[in-house]
This record gives C-alpha cells, structure tokens and sequence, in this order.
C-alpha cells in the first residue's frame, strides 16, 4: 500500500518526538526518579504487581510491532525481516520471560501512571522504529548495510547477553527475599547496573543495525532514562550499605562513571 502524505508527515513527526524527548527525559531522571523499586515512594496514585507492570507496559512493543509491520514497502525484504526479529527478540523477552521470572512471593508494586508513561512510550518507539525498518529505510542503495549490520549485531548481542544475566543475578537475590542485598559476581564488581549498561549497549547496537535517526533516538532515550537512574541506585546502595559497600564499583560506566 502506498504511503500517504498524511502518513510520511505521522512519522516524522513521531520520529522527531522520539529524537527530541531525550533532554527533558534526562533532566526529569536526574531530579525525580521514578517512583518503582527501591524508589517507590506514595503520590503516584494506585499500584500494581510489577510483574503484571512489566507485561502490560512493554506488550505493546509485540502486538503493535505485529500490526503495523505488514504495511511496509519493505515487508518482504530479508534485511528487514531480520531487523524485526532482532527488535522483537528483546521485547519478547522484556515483556513476557522477564516478568514471568520474578518472584510471586517477594514481588514490589508498580505506580499504574508511571506503566501508563512506559505503555505511551513503547506505542511510540515501536512505531518509529518498526515503520522505519519495514518501510522507510533504504536498503537497495545501502552497500554498507551487511558490514553495519554484522558490526551492530555483535554490539546488541552483547549488551543483550549483560542485560540479561545481571537481570537473572538481582531477581536471584530477590527470591532470597529478606530485603536488598549486595549483588557480587561479573560486572557487579564494576558497576552498580550492569543490567542497565547491557540495556544501553543493545540499543547502541541497535543504532549501529539500524543507521538512522529513529535507532540513534532510542539509544539516546535509553541512555537519558537508565543514566540517571543508575546514579540514583548508586547512591542508594553507597547510603544503605554504606562502608559494606564496594569502594572501587562505579555506577553504570566501568572505570568511569
Ligand atoms: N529501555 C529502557 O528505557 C528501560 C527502562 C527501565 C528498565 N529497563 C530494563 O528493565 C529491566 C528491569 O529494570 P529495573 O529498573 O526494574 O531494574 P532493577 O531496579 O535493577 O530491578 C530488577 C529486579 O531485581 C530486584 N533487585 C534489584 N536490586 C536488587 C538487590 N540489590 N537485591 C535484591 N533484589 C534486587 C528488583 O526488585 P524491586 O522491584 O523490589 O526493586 C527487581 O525485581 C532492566 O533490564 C532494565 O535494563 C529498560
């Protein structure tokens, strides 16, 4: 189906949302941090499980994805197919394997308004990010696409394979029950989150798979939202273990930051 103007002017101006709301996302992480997990605090209106949060909040990164997929120019196109897998890949697993795996008995609560913003956002992104991979991108005149492509999925890998087990590390601990406690092992003794910093390199490989506006804006989204909240879990952890706590770890950077 060809695209109407109406809707090559909806992209671009999504697209040009999504590239815009990094700023005001940093600034709003770095002052007020969300208020789930360890910084659940009252005033955000009713909660729910976080397990339930997370299926019903990143879902639409699926279904969404699913529905507006097939009307691409491209949807056919073997690059494209490939990049849709590998977008699903992760959000198959974030919104149904990873919720299912935190513990029932132990679970926190979940702010509804702050799963409404994340349900908002991942309409959003998905949008963006789909509709570029099945229909605007340019893949016919693109003679770097392979080098790309194999480059940014060695980085996505990567970050996934990080993301993933420090994840698996945390909700290990949390089934323990008996509170927070100290996550040792792997990059745990570098950084507080490595589980972000795999998040921010998946989508750093994303960027790279992708080379465009709409895969650069969701890397530096993702970036404007763990950075700050990184710090935030940093300095929890400085404060509540306190000299228990390991001197030499950083907060999401290795070494640095
Ligand atoms: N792309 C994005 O913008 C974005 C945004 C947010 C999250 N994410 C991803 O979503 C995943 C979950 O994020 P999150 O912010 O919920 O991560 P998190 O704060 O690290 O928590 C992950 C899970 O581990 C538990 N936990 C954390 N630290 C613990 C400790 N020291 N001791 C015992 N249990 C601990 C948490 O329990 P509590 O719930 O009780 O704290 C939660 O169940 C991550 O992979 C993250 O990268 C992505």
């Amino acid at each position: 189906m060809p695209p109407s103007s109406a809707d090559d002017a909806l992209y671009h101006c999504c697209r040009l949302s999504l590239n815009l709301i990094s700023l005001p996302t940093f600034l709003a992480c770095h002052f007020i941090q969300a208020p789930y997990g360890r910084h659940l605090r009252s005033g955000w209106g009713p909660t729910i499980p976080s397990w339930l949060s997370w299926i019903l909040m990143e879902c639409p990164a699926v279904f969404f994805s699913l529905l507006i997929y097939p009307f691409g120019r491209h949807a056919s196109s073997l690059q494209s197919l490939t990049l849709l897998s590998i977008f699903l890949l992760h959000y198959i697993h974030r919104s149904f394997i990873y919720p299912l795996r935190l513990p029932r008995k132990t679970a926190s609560v979940f702010p509804v308004s702050i799963s409404l913003m994340a349900f908002s956002f991942n309409l959003l992104n998905s949008y963006v990010q789909i509709r570029w991979v099945s229909h605007y991108a340019n893949y016919d005149s693109d003679e770097w696409f392979l080098g790309r492509f194999a480059g940014g999925l060695a980085v996505f890998i990567t970050g996934m394979v990080v993301n993933v087990k420090s994840d698996l590390v945390l909700v290990g601990l949390k089934a323990q029950g008996g509170g927070y406690k100290i996550p040792r092992s792997g990059l745990f003794e570098l950084v507080s989150c490595p589980n972000y910093l795999g998040e921010i390199i998946e989508w750093l490989g994303w960027a790279i798979m992708t080379w465009s506006w709409a895969g650069f804006g969701f890397f530096l989204y993702t970036s404007a939202n763990l950075v700050p909240r990184a710090m935030g879990n940093h300095k929890w952890y400085l404060e509540k273990f306190k000299e228990e706590y390991p001197k030499n770890r950083k907060a999401v950077i290795p070494f640095l930051y």
